[in-house]
Parts: structure tokens; sequence; C-alpha cells
């Protein structure tokens, strides 16, 4: 078989470490391997390179995608599921796998529809992708941004401030959670629980008259106010993704004026996105990439790879298209009971 590769959406890292694996064992089923430049658009364009053995080499630690990706996504775009059907034809692709989350999955499962053999895994340090317990590049994203809030807790301590940090997460506070639970972050706010301001403020007053002189608010970009509590929603960029660092700055500046303590901003932007992967993300990519090259080769179509528990299983694409994975009850339970 001729097979093509894919990573699409926002990088994370972890990638290099799945392409790897996919192209080692699909080399071991004796299968022919190409990697699409930029995601979709690659497709799209058929701008692709062939994916030997020789071109993986010594990528595994390495951030970033060795591919490039890109937010496009061909059932946007007027003739792009056509367009996509024609460069698998004239380049003789019997099939894809495609690495991405949200947008780059439904994407996945319209072409699957239209009779494309599909395998997909998925990856984003958002945590959101549905069907999963993980996604490739979560466990960076933590580690980074706990290192950042163990780092900001000394100098808020020094200084008796209250320390701001935002981290990303656009629809869900999956990092802020994780992150905000294990560098001991003493209020957590994320899009799933809409805060007041009013509220925040009032408790960080009492934590500095009753037992504190300093604090750390973690918040997730996405985060929003309760209705009619603060008039601020963080704008949005060009492809719908949200501006880094709008809701830190906001929080900053109505904390400061509510509490009248000393108050800094840090964000995280994309520093979590970058780097080298952790091992777990390496090991949880390695295994991804190895269960799609072996679903290719059974002849399995519209899937995707998933971390179930310890187990790595096959979920379809169409019950995992269009949903978002939150950070579930318990977990923000966790979180309040350590403030
Ligand atoms: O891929 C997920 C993510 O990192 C989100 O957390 C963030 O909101 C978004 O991507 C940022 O996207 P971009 O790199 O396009 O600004």
């Amino acid at each position: 078989m001729r097979i093509g590769l894919l990573t699409g959406g926002g990088d994370c890292p972890g990638l290099n470490a799945l392409i790897r694996a996919v192209v080692k064992q699909g080399s071991i089923h004796g299968h022919s391997l190409v990697g699409f430049r930029h995601g979709w658009r690659g497709v799209v364009d058929g701008d692709l390179f062939p994916l030997t053995r020789d071109h993986v080499r010594g990528v595994l630690p390495l951030g970033g995608t060795m591919l490039g990706t890109a937010r496009f996504h061909p059932h946007e775009d007027n003739g792009g599921i056509d367009a996509v059907l024609e460069t698998l034809k004239h380049e003789h692709i019997d099939a894809l796998i495609c690495v991405g989350g949200d947008g780059t999955l439904h994407a996945a499962g319209k072409l699957a529809a239209a009779g494309v053999g599909m395998v997909c895994a998925p990856k984003t340090i958002d945590n959101d992708v549905w069907g999963t317990d993980r996604s490739v590049g979560f466990d960076t994203a933590v580690s980074i941004a706990t290192e950042a809030i163990d780092r900001v807790h000394t100098t808020a301590e020094s200084h008796d401030r209250v320390m701001v940090v935002e981290v990303m997460g656009h629809h869900v506070g999956w990092i802020a959670v994780a992150a905000g639970i294990a560098g001991g972050a003493d209020m957590i706010l994320i899009p799933e629980d809409p805060f007041d301001i009013d509220d925040i403020a009032a408790r960080l007053r009492h934590r500095h008259r009753s037992y504190a002189s300093s604090s750390i608010v973690v918040v997730a970009e996405g985060a929003t106010a309760r209705p009619g509590t603060l008039d601020f929603v963080a704008p949005e960029g060009p492809y719908g993704s949200i501006v880094a660092g709008a809701m830190g700055e906001r929080i900053k500046i109505e904390l400061q004026e509510r509490t009248g303590f000393d108050t800094r901003v840090t964000i995280l932007g994309h520093t979590q996105r970058g780097g080298t992967p952790t091992a777990t993300d390496r090991l949880l990519a390695s295994r991804f990439g190895v269960a799609a090259a072996d679903a290719v080769d059974a002849g399995a179509t519209s899937v995707m790879t998933a971390l179930v528990g310890d187990e790595i299983k096959l979920v379809d694409i169409a019950e995992v298209a269009g949903r978002l994975k939150e950070v579930p009850e318990d977990l923000r339970r966790v979180a309040e009971s350590l403030y």
C-alpha cells in the first residue's frame, strides 16, 4: 500500500515521535509512505514527499512537526474535498493517516465518508478530543505550565503579590486544572465553569486577611465570566483561535482594582506548545503511531487511535468529531479542595 501521512491544526510536542512510529511500523508491514506538507493544505495542493526510515532518524525528541501543519480544513473550502480526492487518485494513495485535533478530525470524517481509507490519531495540548483519555502534547504542556507556576510562586511570595498565570485552553481547562493542581494554584478559572470576578476578589481578600500574603490565580485563556458579572470576552484571531493574553491581562486589571493587591500577569502562550516532548508524550505518540500503521495494514478505516485506561483502542471517527471532552467534575473538585 502507499500511505499518506499528515499533521493538521496547531502543532504540539510529540508529533515527530508519532510520525517516526508510523514510518517505522508502516515499513515493517511493507508499505511505502509519503508525507503531506502543512496538513490538509498539502493534500489539496499535492505537496508531498517520500517518507523513509532515513527521514525519521533522530526526530524522536524534537518538538514541532517535520511535516509542517496548518489550520486549514478542506470541507470549509470550496472544492477542497474534490481537490483532496483528486490528489489521492493522482498520487495513487490507498489510505491516509491523519494526526490532528477536533478540526482536522472533522475533515477526516468527511473524507472517510467520501470513501477514503482513513485512520486518525489525536493530538492537542488542550486534551479535548473526545473518545481518548489523552491526546499527544498534553503532558508536555502540563509539565511546562507546572514548572512556570512553581517559579512564579517564589517571586509572588517575595513581593506579597497576586500572580495571574494564563495558560492555553480555548474551550476547556485541562491544562489549567492539571498544572494548577500540580503547581499548587490558589484559584483556577476555566471555560467549563464561568467565574464571578467579585467572588474571586472576595476570596483573595479573605485569603490575604487570614493566612496568606501572596496568591496564584491560574486562568485558561478561554475562561469566561458569568453573565452579568464582567462584560468581557477574549477576542478571536484569524482562524477562530483565541488571542493569547487577553483574558489574563483583563483579570489582572480587575483583581488589582477590586483588591488593591499588587498584581502581575504571566502569559505562557506558545511556550506550552514548543520544544522537546516529555517521555510520557513520546511513549503515547509512539503507541498511537504503531497502532495507526497496524490499523491501516489491517484495512481499518474511519477510526481514531485512543488511549482508554492503559490500552490503545480504535474508536469510530463519527463518534469523536464535533464533540469536546471537558474536564470532569471530580477533577475540578480536587482542584477546589486544595485552594
Ligand atoms: O492547539 C490548541 C491551541 O494551542 C489552543 O490552546 C490555543 O487556543 C490555540 O491552539 C492557539 O492557536 P494558534 O497557534 O493558531 O494561535
